[in-house]
């Protein structure tokens, strides 16, 4: 083979490496703890055990759906954020709620009510936690 075709090939195996690389099925890339030292530990008792008892079979990394249930909450955390599953503004328009209330692979739909509650409460924790540390 010549190596211009084996130079074109190769650049075509890159791209396909890159272009479909595991875009919807990463974890999160950022593994600073973007909302502040707190949030990992209070994500992890509040919105995590709803993740970790109800949608590791599918969101472990093993399957085309975004890796946000590992058993790592910070990493769990930020795979959330990073796919924009949680709104910061409006905690209760997550996607995250929004999808499972409307039906998602036969998951309850009462635990939409859950999710719900625990973002509120992960997100008012950290933000009462910031004020008291840092102002
Ligand atoms: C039976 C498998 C299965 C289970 C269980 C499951 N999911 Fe999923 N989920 C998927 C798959 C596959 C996708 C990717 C395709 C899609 O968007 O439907 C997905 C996508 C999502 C998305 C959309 C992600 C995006 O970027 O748009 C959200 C949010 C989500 N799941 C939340 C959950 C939550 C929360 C649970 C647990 C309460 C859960 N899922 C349980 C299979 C599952």
């Amino acid at each position: 083979m010549g190596s211009k075709i084996k130079f074109i090939l190769i650049l075509c195996l890159l791209n396909l490496t890159l272009a479909c690389g595991p875009v919807h099925n990463s974890v999160g890339s950022n593994t600073a703890n973007s909302l502040g030292e707190d949030s990992g530990e209070v994500f992890s008792k509040t919105v995590f055990p709803i993740l970790d008892n109800n949608c590791t079979i599918c969101h472990d990394g093993g399957t085309s759906g975004p890796a946000f249930a590992v058993s790592d909450p910070n990493i769990s955390q930020n795979t959330l954020l990073n796919f924009g599953l949680v709104n910061l503004n409006n905690p209760s328009s997550s996607k995250l709620i929004s999808e499972i209330e409307s039906g998602h692979n036969g998951i309850s739909t009462s635990i939409a009510a859950d999710l719900d509650a625990a973002i509120n409460d992960w997100l008012s924790q950290i933000s009462e936690s910031e004020n008291e540390s840092e102002l």
